[in-house]
C-alpha cells in the first residue's frame, strides 16, 4: 500500500480531484457523502474504486462524469475544469463516456442504432455513424448482432453494446459503475477479460466501481479503497501484475495476497 502516485511534472492527469466534497440532503438532514478528496488519475490508467455499500463510490464517479455537481472543490478533465461556476464545460464532457450496471439500451432501437445514438445527437450523418457502430460491435465482440433488438441479446452482450455506445464518440475516459454487477460469475469473468482487451486496444483511461475484490484485483492498475460516513480514501493499493492477465492469475500468491489485504481492510472499515 502507498500514497497516491504523483504525475510526471507538466502532465495533466486525465482526471484530477482537488478537495472534491459532496453533501446531500437539506439543513435539517444533511448527508456527508464524500469528505474533501484529492486524487489524480493518470492518462491510460485503469483505476478501480472499491468500498462498502454507501461509501460514496457512485457519488464520486457521477461527479467525475459531470452528472453531479460537487458541493466544493475542483474537478479537472485533462487540463480543463469540468465544472465552472455551476456550469458544466462541454469540451470536458466530450472526453467522458459512461457505463452503468444496467445497459439502459432503448428497446425500440436496434443494437447499431443504440450504439450510434450519441453520434446522432451530435449530428453525425447516418452512413458515418452506422460505419462507426459496425467498427465498435467488432471491438466489443458482438458483430453480426447490429440489426437485432436489445431483448434478443444476453445480459453480457447488452453490456458489450453499452460499452460500445459509451465509446461511440471516442472519449478518452470511460467511467463504469458496477458494469458487470448484474451478470453471472462466468459471464462476469469473461467480461473482465474482454474489458482488459478493450482497454489495451483503445488505451482509454478507465475508472471502474465494483463491490468485487477479485474483479478489482484482476482489472486494476491501482485500487482506491473508500471508507464510509463520510466517504474518504482509506488506502490506495498498487496492482503490479503483468498484462495481459489471464483468469489463472487469480490462483497466484501475488493476487491472493492483495485480495486478502483488501478483504481484511474492508472488514475493518465496514
Ligand atoms: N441523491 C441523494 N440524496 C441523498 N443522499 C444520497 C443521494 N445519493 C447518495 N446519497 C447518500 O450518499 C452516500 C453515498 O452514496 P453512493 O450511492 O455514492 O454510495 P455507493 O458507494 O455507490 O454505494 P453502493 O455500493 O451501494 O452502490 C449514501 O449514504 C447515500 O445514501
Ligand atoms: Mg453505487
Amino acid at each position: 500500500m502507498d500514497t497516491p502516485a504523483s504525475n510526471a511534472p507538466n502532465e495533466a492527469p486525465a482526471i484530477g480531484l482537488r478537495a472534491i466534497e459532496k453533501w446531500f440532503g437539506d439543513r435539517a438532514h444533511p448527508v456527508h457523502a464524500l469528505a474533501p478528496t484529492d486524487l489524480d488519475v493518470p492518462a491510460g490508467e485503469l483505476l478501480v474504486l472499491l468500498g462498502p455499500s454507501g461509501c460514496g463510490k457512485t457519488t464520486m464517479l457521477r461527479m467525475m462524469g459531470g452528472l453531479l455537481e460537487p458541493t466544493a472543490g475542483e474537478l479537472t478533465i485533462e487540463d480543463q475544469a469540468l465544472w465552472n461556476g455551476g456550469e458544466r464545460q462541454g469540451e470536458a464532457l466530450s472526453e467522458l463516456g459512461m457505463v452503468f450496471q444496467d445497459a439502459n439500451l432503448f428497446p425500440w432501437l436496434t443494437i447499431e442504432e443504440n450504439i450510434a445514438l450519441p453520434l446522432e445527437l451530435k449530428g453525425v450523418g447516418k452512413a458515418q455513424r452506422l460505419a462507426r457502430a459496425r467498427e465498435l460491435t467488432k471491438l466489443v465482440g458482438i458483430s453480426g448482432f447490429e440489426k437485432r433488438w436489445p431483448k434478443e441479446l444476453s445480459g453480457g452482450m447488452r453490456q458489450r453494446a453499452a460499452i460500445a455506445r459509451a465509446l461511440s464518440y471516442d472519449p478518452k475516459i470511460l467511467l463504469m459503475d458496477e458494469p458487470f454487477g448484474a451478470l453471472d460469475a462466468m459471464t462476469r469473468d469473461q467480461m473482465n477479460l474482454e474489458l482488459q482487451r478493450i482497454w489495451q486496444a483503445t488505451k482509454k483511461t478507465i475508472v471502474l466501481v465494483t463491490h468485487s475484490i477479485s474483479e478489482a484485483v484482476f482489472l486494476a492498475d491501482r485500487i482506491v479503497l473508500l471508507s464510509p460516513r463520510p466517504g474518504r480514501i482509506d488506502t490506495i493499493v498498487d496492482v503490479p501484475m503483468a498484462r495481459p492477465r489471464s483468469l489463472d492469475v487469480q490462483a497466484t500468491p501475488e493476487f491472493q495476497t492483495i485480495a486478502r489485504t483488501l478483504r481484511h481492510r474492508l472488514n475493518e472499515i465496514s
